[in-house]
């Protein structure tokens, strides 16, 4: 027996397994039924009844977020009746939604705006006053509440009771009185609260991160990975192009990681991208040089030692292609392989789990590290509290590939208080960390969010990166310097 049923919308058919509800057939065939309360990752509430259809043979409008779709079905979501409905239930959400589009953080994504303009009742037949309810509410570290703009779809009673279940929050009184809120006495407290403001659809809940900072419609966004721990959510970054500004980052859907969510430790993944924290130029003996002089000393250096007086220290930020530049590149030059080690931070609990997506690897791409060292057969040796193996290697010029999300490794600055006693070490990282300004060569990096490359989670799925616009444009990624030192070897043949 097939497991698909198949059904018309709007004269256009389409196959989705039985069970599936109208939306998500509509969804499927990429026709938009208006909606507040549905949202693909909650379960159904039914309650703002604004997505209405008409089902043939049914007498009155259907719920599509609600109604199963079953074998032969015809609905239709565009004729008068449907579009009369859809804005009478506007309509009825705009009652006492407060006139703040002006002043709301939320103006440009707001779903009741852009309904409004789409399917909006423009002459409003409401003659009384609106009922006034609590504004801008401290509800927790992150996120700001207010109560009148609230139109109580339950999407984030539901967020807190199914995907957090923490149960913070609560629709109380009733009728026109109903009012979102904590309970007495609670704040939202964990990690995914800001998941509460991208699916309020509604200027209710705002990110204190983001509120008031910029406007929406001067951010531009890009996919990619988020670099904060081994899950390596799909996000979408926003980026405020004529500023080379970074804002902030939200999920992107992926059913294979992340599902719709992504947590408040990855929301930060923003906040080192900017200038106001990056090294711009290499330093070597503590001053300012090109970065041909920076390359030229990397290069001179490797002519003067053997591999095996050649430290290489890795952390698991980097993509699975930078691995592979320096690996290659250093075999050639060297002739023979170099010295590895993992440095780990000394605090991590590599195996932890929140059980939702937060995991205690703290590092992007462990698993893609560790295919590339398997790949070119080098055993690497890990470094996690205790520097002593690479103490006691004898190398005579180290290279050390720091973390780019320095926050990931509370004990940075023991490490790199370790890593420049070495002789000649060179640290390529990207801000402007007092002790690694001591090493005898700094060189700055590209971050996440400005090179191409791959990420392989915790679970093997590999996602890649995509390059967008540098802060610095003279900055590279890891296996572009590596290129250019591979040129420069062959020019002194
Ligand atoms: S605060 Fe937002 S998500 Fe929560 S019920 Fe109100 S409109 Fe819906
Ligand atoms: S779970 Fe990990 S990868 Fe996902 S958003 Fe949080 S820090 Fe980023
Ligand atoms: S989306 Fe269907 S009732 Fe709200």
């Amino acid at each position: 027996m097939s497991n698909q049923i198949t059904l018309s919308i709007n004269n256009q058919s389409i196959s989705v397994p039985a069970g599936s509800t109208i939306m998500e057939a509509a969804q499927k065939l990429g026709v938009s039924v208006p909606h507040f309360c549905w949202h693909p990752g909650l379960s159904i509430a039914g309650v703002c009844r604004f997505c209405m259809v008409k089902v043939e043979g049914m007498p009155k409008l259907q719920i599509a977020c609600n109604t199963p779709a079953t074998e032969g079905m015809k609905v239709d979501t565009v004729s008068a009746e449907v579009k009369d409905a859809h804005k009478w239930a506007l309509e009825f959400h705009l009652i006492n939604h407060p006139l703040d589009c002006p002043i709301c953080d939320q103006a440009g994504e707001c779903e009741l705006q852009n309904y409004y303009m789409k399917v909006g009742k423009y002459q409003s037949q409401m003659e009384d006053e609106k009922v006034l309810k609590p504004k801008a509410l401290d509800v927790g570290d992150t996120l700001v509440l207010d109560t009148e703009r609230c139109i109580l779809c339950s999407r984030c009673v539901r967020f807190e009771d199914e995907v957090t279940k923490t149960s913070t929050l609560g629709i109380f009184n009733r009728g026109d009185q109903a009012t979102i809120g904590t309970y007495q006495g609670r704040k939202i407290k964990h990690n995914y609260s800001y998941n509460l403001a991208d699916i309020c659809p509604v200027g209710a809940f705002t990110a204190k991160d983001f509120r008031f900072k910029c406007r929406v419609w001067f951010l531009k966004e890009a996919k990619t990975v988020c670099p904060g721990c081994s899950t390596g959510c799909s996000v979408n970054l926003f980026q405020n192009s004529n500023q080379r500004e970074y804002y902030r980052l939200k999920p992107r859907h992926n059913a294979e990681v992340n599902g719709h969510w992504m947590c408040d430790t990855g929301r930060t993944m923003y906040e080192h991208l900017n200038a106001s924290t990056r090294l711009s130029a290499p330093l070597l003996n503590g001053e300012n040089v090109t970065f041909h002089a920076a390359l030229q000393a990397v290069s001179d250096a490797t002519k003067s030692v053997s591999a095996d007086k050649v430290a290489v220290v890795f952390t698991a930020q980097f993509t699975s292609e930078e691995y592979s530049a320096v690996l290659n590149s250093l075999k050639t030059t060297l002739k023979g392989t170099p010295k590895v080690f993992v440095w780990r931070e000394e605090t991590e609990t590599e195996e932890s789990f929140d059980g939702i997506l937060f995991r205690g690897d703290r590092n992007p791409n462990t698993r893609g590290m560790t295919e590339v060292l398997k790949q070119e057969s080098v055993g690497a040796s890990i470094l996690k509290g205790d520097f002593s193996a690479l103490a006691n290697a004898g190398a005579e010029l180290t290279l050390v590939f720091g973390p780019e999300v320095e926050s990931a490794y509370p004990s940075l600055a023991k490490a790199l208080s370790r890593f420049v006693e070495l002789k000649k070490s060179v640290y390529f990282g990207n801000t402007l960390n007092e002790v690694a300004k001591k090493f005898w060569l700094r060189i700055p990096v590209k971050t996440f969010a400005e090179k191409s490359g791959t990420f392989v989670n915790f679970n093997g799925v590999a996602q890649k990166l995509k390059a967008n616009p540098p802060v610095y444009p003279a900055v590279k990624a890891v296996d572009e310097y590596f290129a250019d030192l591979g040129k420069l070897a062959q020019s002194a043949v």
